[in-house]
């Protein structure tokens, strides 16, 4: 089957991140969707930096709507942003029959209801989860692992901008107006930050992630927004020392009637600043980086954690979207999403490794002849099997067998060497005769 064609409006940073990784992992990809994708199309402005992005393979015109009437396209991927002509486009995409992806969170929670009930009307799909915490597949989570439940609550940080401003004023006890200085200068605040820095940003996420949620239409209009500009330096130090963090939060609440408390039901939808107990693994959720919680009853409190955005993390939903397109929509019955994620005649003939083959670091512990010389042998028999050591701790002896002891214990963490080579180097270790125990080995991962 030819690969899908994609027509791409705006290639700015997150565009250019969809290009490139849609190119560089394009047969994975291609084994993953049933159907090869590919960028055929790209409208900007600035055809001359367009073109030099994608090479000369693309067509680039500056004129978008040559996309929309290409019937060679299949699918729209709208990243021009804003409410104002990407609004018009994706509704033209539409009403040609286009499916659209779109990271463009203040479009869908202002207009998304007509948007979604043109795209129903046409039969094609407006997919978005790149515009709710950028590489995070919350909206995924949110429609398809969770579904079983009743969603009780969610509360995420999903501005990145404002959760890097909040983490420097706790760090350095600095006040707002300072830090949003430094972290415009550093490339974490726009030149005008103001949707980011009011809540409006975060605002737009939660609204989106709200009408998932509940089964509600978008309503950007009803939600309470209230951003970081009037928060002092002194109360995230009084918070911090009552056992709380102050955190941007978009918050989605069911609430069910309650007669007795005179409570009715509804939706709180809600952005503002929030104490939350440190403890919480959200209140430790530093930087530029996101999570969302989501409360289900049947499944308890869930986490979702990652970059919410950038080039490459936003690319990553993305092409996530034009994945399931491309499996839902345009390929045969048989390419809908595969038991193992790959179309079963993708699957690959990689190896399972063996544990010999695994590179790992490791923490050894060794209980040692307290003797001269005992350290060098050990550490003379690492470097022999070229396994490099990260860092040694030597116990003394009277802390590890009481006073007068004739023991004691070395630890060594070593950097990544082959599980096999490490299997020979700790055997001639067991067979030296001041090496008194079992060598205890653990694994080490670093997972940064
Ligand atoms: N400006 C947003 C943030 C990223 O700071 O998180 C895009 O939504």
């Amino acid at each position: 089957m030819k690969p899908i064609q994609v027509g791409l409006l705006g290639i700015g940073t997150v565009g250019s991140g969809t290009f490139n990784v849609l190119r560089r992992n394009q047969e994975e990809i291609k084994r993953r969707a049933g159907r090869g994708i590919e960028i055929t199309m790209v409208a900007d402005l600035d055809v001359a930096r367009a073109q030099s992005v994608v090479g000369e393979g693309v067509t680039v015109v500056s004129d978008a709507r040559a996309i929309i009437a290409n019937p060679d396209i299949d699918i729209v991927i709208e990243l021009i942003g804003g409410y104002g002509i990407a609004k018009a486009l994706v509704l033209e995409a539409i009403a040609a029959g286009k499916h659209v992806v779109t990271a463009n969170k203040a479009l869908l929670a202002v207009h998304g209801t007509e948007i979604f009930a043109a795209a129903s009307a046409k039969g094609v799909m407006v997919a978005f989860e790149a515009a709710v915490a950028g590489g995070i597949p919350i909206i995924k989570a949110l429609r398809e692992g969770l579904t079983a439940n009743r969603i009780q609550w969610l509360a995420g940080i999903i501005n990145g901008t404002t959760n890097f401003i909040l983490s420097e004023m706790r760090d350095k006890g600095l006040d707002f107006d300072v830090v949003l200085k430094e972290a415009k200068r550093l490339g974490y605040a726009e030149a005008d930050p103001t949707f980011d820095i009011e809540g409006v940003d975060a605002a737009h996420k939660a609204t989106l992630m709200s009408a998932i949620a509940y089964g509600i239409p978008v309503q950007f209009d009803k939600a309470y927004v209230e951003g970081i500009t009037q928060l002092g330096a002194a109360d995230i130090r009084y918070a911090e020392q009552l056992g709380y963090r102050i955190k941007l939060l978009g918050i989605a609440k069911r609430r069910d009637a309650d007669a007795a408390r005179h409570q009715s039901a509804g939706i709180e939808l809600r952005v503002h600043p929030t104490l939350v107990p440190a403890k919480r693994l959200i209140a430790n959720v530093e930087g530029a980086m996101n999570a969302v919680m989501v409360h289900g009853d049947a499944v308890g409190t869930t986490l979702y954690y990652g970059k919410g955005a950038g080039s490459e993390p936003t690319a990553s939903a993305v092409i996530a979207d034009l994945v399931d397109i491309t499996r839902l929509h345009t390929a045969d019955p048989q390419n809908r999403v595969p038991h193992l994620a790959f179309q079963p005649g993708s699957l690959s003939d990689l190896p399972v490794l063996p544990m010999t083959e695994v590179i790992t670091s490791y923490y050894l512990r060794l209980r040692v002849a307290d003797q001269a010389g005992v350290l060098a042998t050990v550490t003379g028999i690492l470097a022999g099997a070229g396994i490099s050591i990260d860092a040694v701790l030597q116990r003394e002896a009277d802390e590890v067998g009481g006073e007068g002891s004739t023991q004691t214990d070395v630890i060594i963490l070593t950097h990544d060497t082959k599980e096999g080579t490490l299997n020979d180097a700790m055997a001639q270790m067991q067979a030296l005769p001041t090496v008194l125990a079992p060598i205890t080995r653990i694994r080490k991962e670093e997972l940064a």
